[in-house]
């Protein structure tokens, strides 16, 4: 089933700000993000999400096209860091309880282009 279909764009708003909840206090990957525009990046992130999954096309309207992996070059991410997003992302999935099967589909999407981004070697 579609992920907007089965949490909508509401659904996928929520998961983001819960995302970012916990990003903010984060200690490795946390301090990669603009301190002073944390709102931007989470709009930003939402809107990447709603667009991906079929939903508003904002993102692209504002951002153009993704081009995640050249987007994350001036972080630097190596496995570390890809484990820890993914732990946080866990934790926001755990929190919404987003129900199967958009939480399946998710987490591998995550995962899998959470791995894409690495960019630097252990
Ligand atoms: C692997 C670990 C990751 C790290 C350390 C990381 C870090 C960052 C940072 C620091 C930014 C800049 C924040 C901003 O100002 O927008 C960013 C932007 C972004 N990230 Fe990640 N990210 C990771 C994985 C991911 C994954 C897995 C996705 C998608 C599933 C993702 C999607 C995005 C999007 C859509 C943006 C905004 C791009 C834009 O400028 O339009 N990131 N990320």
């Amino acid at each position: 089933m579609d992920i907007i279909e089965q949490i909508g764009e509401a659904g996928i708003a929520s998961l983001a700000a819960a995302f970012y909840r916990r990003m903010r206090e984060d200690d490795l990957v946390g301090k990669m993000y603009p301190p002073d525009d944390w709102e931007g990046a989470e709009e930003r992130f939402r809107d990447f999400l709603i667009f991906r999954f079929g939903g508003s096309q904002k993102y692209i309207e504002e951002r153009g096209h993704p081009r995640l992996r050249m987007r994350h070059l001036p972080f630097k991410i190596d496995s570390a860091a890809r484990d820890r997003w993914m732990e946080i992302m866990t934790a926001a999935l755990d929190e919404e309880n987003v129900p199967s099967p958009a939480r399946e589909s998710l987490e591998e999407f995550f995962a899998q282009t959470a791995d894409f981004m690495r960019n630097t070697p252990d």
